[in-house]
């Protein structure tokens, strides 16, 4: 019930302006947002454990209109420029309705040809986000048409929809980079499960479904993109079981989440990529990490309380 009051309050920006002129979300925030700038986001890659991988991504969504959107594009461009200048190699995580998806597929996909034109120069990866459900169809067409261009881009796949393991097949069947993580925006009963247990249990087949395919020879990557250790033990299960070569899978997480899991997985030998977000917009973001553990909540009332 939380979760479902917190999801639709992330569609309200007005909200997130005003705590922000408050200052009292300020420190919560900065536990999942690394800054509002490209130093502090290259800053933030610094600070990660030795060996631990980084991937960027600049915050923002639903952009009303192309001079919004070019301004993000320009932005995930600089941030290649400047982290290449600064000896780093991360991947860039992307949301295509910040990159103008609401104003047509043709903004969308410029936007990311010019991204990932600049990355591919710098040997960096890309990863296109999967958002709400009403942008599944385009996204996973766009990606499509990318992938035929570009060898440097990747997407997710969301383990509550209903369709994901068809989706998943077709991505296979391609090679695709794929990303798989449970899923955080609110979704009908129509598409996506409702209950917690039945998308746990569908992202452990689509663990078994990317991991089987690459073992019997797909080409492709799989991320396994969670904080949850039940799905961490599945996937290390599964790649023992099937001898997957661990430069076929890596470990996903989200800055400041899941530190203990993340230095485990590290020590354990895996390949481990930290999502690292940055920028002004960090309300939908914000609230969507709030409502995936309303406990959360405490941690923001205690930072107001400290004075932000
Ligand atoms: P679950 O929610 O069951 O949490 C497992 C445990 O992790 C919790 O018990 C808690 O200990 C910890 N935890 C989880 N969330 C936490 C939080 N916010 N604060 C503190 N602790 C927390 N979604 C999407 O729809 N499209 C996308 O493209 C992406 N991309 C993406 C990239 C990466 C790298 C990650 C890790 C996640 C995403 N997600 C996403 C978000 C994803 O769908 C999901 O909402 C979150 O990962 C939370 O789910 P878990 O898998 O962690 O499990």
């Amino acid at each position: 019930m939380l979760r479902q009051v917190l999801l639709a309050l992330s569609h309200r920006p007005a909200i997130g302006a005003r705590l922000e002129r408050s200052g009292l979300t300020r420190g919560a925030v900065r536990r999942f947002v690394a800054g509002t700038d490209i130093p502090d986001v290259l800053a933030a890659v610094r600070a990660l454990p030795p060996g631990c991988a980084a991937a960027l991504t600049y915050l923002g969504e639903n952009v009303a209109t192309a001079e919004a959107a070019g301004a993000a594009a320009e932005v995930y461009r600089r941030t290649v420029r400047e982290a290449l200048a600064g000896g780093l190699s991360p991947s860039l995580s992307v949301k295509l309705t910040q990159l103008g998806l609401d104003l047509g597929d043709a903004v969308a996909v410029a936007n990311a040809r010019a991204i990932l034109e600049e990355a591919r120069r710098g040997g960096l990866f890309v990863r296109i986000d999967m958002e709400g459900s009403a942008y599944t169809d385009r996204t996973l067409a766009l990606h499509e048409t990318l992938a035929r261009e570009f060898d440097n881009v990747g997407v997710a796949i969301q383990a509550y929809l209903y369709r994901s393991e068809r989706d998943l097949d077709r991505l296979i069947q391609a090679g695709a980079n794929v990303r798989l993580v449970k899923g955080a925006y609110r979704e009908p009963p129509e598409l996506a499960y409702p209950k917690k247990r039945d998308v746990d249990a569908a992202f452990l087949r689509l663990i078994t479904q990317h991991f089987s395919a690459l073992a019997r020879g797909a080409r492709g990557l799989c991320a396994v993109a969670t904080h949850d250790p039940h799905m961490v033990a599945h996937a290390e299960a599964e790649a023992a079981r099937l001898r997957l070569p661990r430069d076929r899978f890596e470990f996903q997480l989200l800055y400041g989440i899941g530190a203990d899991l993340r230095d485990r997985l590290l020590a354990a030998g895996y390949r481990v990529r930290v999502l690292v977000p940055f920028g002004e917009s960090w309300y939908g973001y914000f609230m969507r990490r709030l409502a995936e553990r309303p406990a959360n909540l405490l941690f923001v009332l205690r930072a107001a309380l400290q004075g932000g």
